[in-house]
């Protein structure tokens, strides 16, 4: 089964004091920046500061992410080396600006040699990919099944809007149609799907409505900047004990329809077929790896 990821917080690479604080917060996936939070004159730095922390600083149940430079940067030699050489490497690889599926290839085959030098089953480093460009999205349906080893395509509206000139605005409407191609194809090849960061660090109550909208379009998680935002996004992806007591209850009732020889029923004055049945079981699964039920 994947790693649950509901919350994903970013920090900056090069940022010693931020990784040992993230790495006390319990949240799901903590990713240290090498790409656009470490300055082009800081590459190394944030290399170096990034693996003494992973080598010295307990993350607990913490998912330990390196998002490295795009491929094709001219950066992401130095970045595959520096983890090949890294005495703990982490537990999972983010490839920002994914455009073509050469793009995943390329990374998992630098992870598979880190692998083999270790002695570490083949695939045990994930992949999680950024698709944040006119190109990636158009790509998507090639992206989404490159490689094994990828099991979670975010989405990256800045970037996004910056490559195809659209201007942000508060509603989003900009960013609809990317937002849910990426859901689309995340879900047909049976991948996670996370949204975009919300950079509005000081308004929590947009940042709930608007994760509480990315979860009902169908994504599984959302990236975050900053240690405020991971409770508020986690509470939006973690079903409440209302939606599983309604969940159990619904399957519970399929169950004994069944059993009487009946695929369809009504519940509450709503018909209950096999979609909502599935629907349920969704809720019951995210319930429990989110180790709430
Ligand atoms: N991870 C861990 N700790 C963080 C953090 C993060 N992403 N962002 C802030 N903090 C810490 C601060 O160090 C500070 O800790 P302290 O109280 O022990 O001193 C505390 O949380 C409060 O921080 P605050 O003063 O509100 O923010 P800031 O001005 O220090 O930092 C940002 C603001 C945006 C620079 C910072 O949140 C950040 O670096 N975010 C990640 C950016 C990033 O990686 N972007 C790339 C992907 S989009
Ligand atoms: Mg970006």
């Amino acid at each position: 089964m994947k790693r649950t990821r509901r919350a994903l917080l970013f920090v900056p690479g090069t940022e010693g004091a931020k990784l040992e604080k993230a790495a006390k917060l319990g949240v799901d996936c903590v990713i240290a920046d090498w790409e656009d939070a470490a300055a082009l004159s800081k590459k190394p730095e944030a290399r170096a500061t990034t693996l003494a922390a992973l080598a010295s600083v307990d993350f607990g149940r913490s998912e330990r992410v390196v998002r490295v430079n795009p491929i094709g940067s001219g950066l992401e030699p130095d970045d595959f080396a520096a983890l090949a050489s890294a005495t703990t490497p982490p537990d999972a690889v983010m490839l920002p600006k994914v455009e073509d599926a050469m793009h995943v290839r390329f990374a998992s085959s630098r992870l598979a040699e880190i692998e083999q030098a270790r002695g570490l089953p083949l695939g045990t480093i994930r992949i999680l990919g950024i698709l944040e460009t006119a190109l990636g999205l158009v790509n998507a349906r090639e992206i989404a099944c490159s490689d094994p080893r990828l099991d979670a395509l975010a989405f990256g509206a800045e970037d996004y809007c910056g490559d195809v000139g659209a201007t942000r605005t508060a509603e989003g409407h900009e960013v609809a149609w990317g937002k849910r191609a990426l859901v689309v194809h995340a879900a047909a090849a049976r991948l996670q799907a996370l949204d975009t960061p919300f950079v509005d660090l000081n308004d929590v109550e947009r940042l709930k409505a608007d994760t509480r909208r990315s979860m009902e379009l169908g994504y599984t998680g959302r990236l975050a900047i900053h240690p405020k935002q991971v409770e508020p996004i986690v509470a939006v992806f973690t079903p409440s004990a209302d939606e599983i007591a309604a969940a159990r209850r619904l399957v519970d009732e399929h169950t004994r329809h069944q059993a009487e020889g009946r695929g369809v029923f009504q519940l509450d004055g709503k018909m209950v077929d096999m979609p909502m049945v599935r629907a349920a079981e969704r809720v019951l699964a995210r319930a429990k790896s989110a180790g709430v039920a």
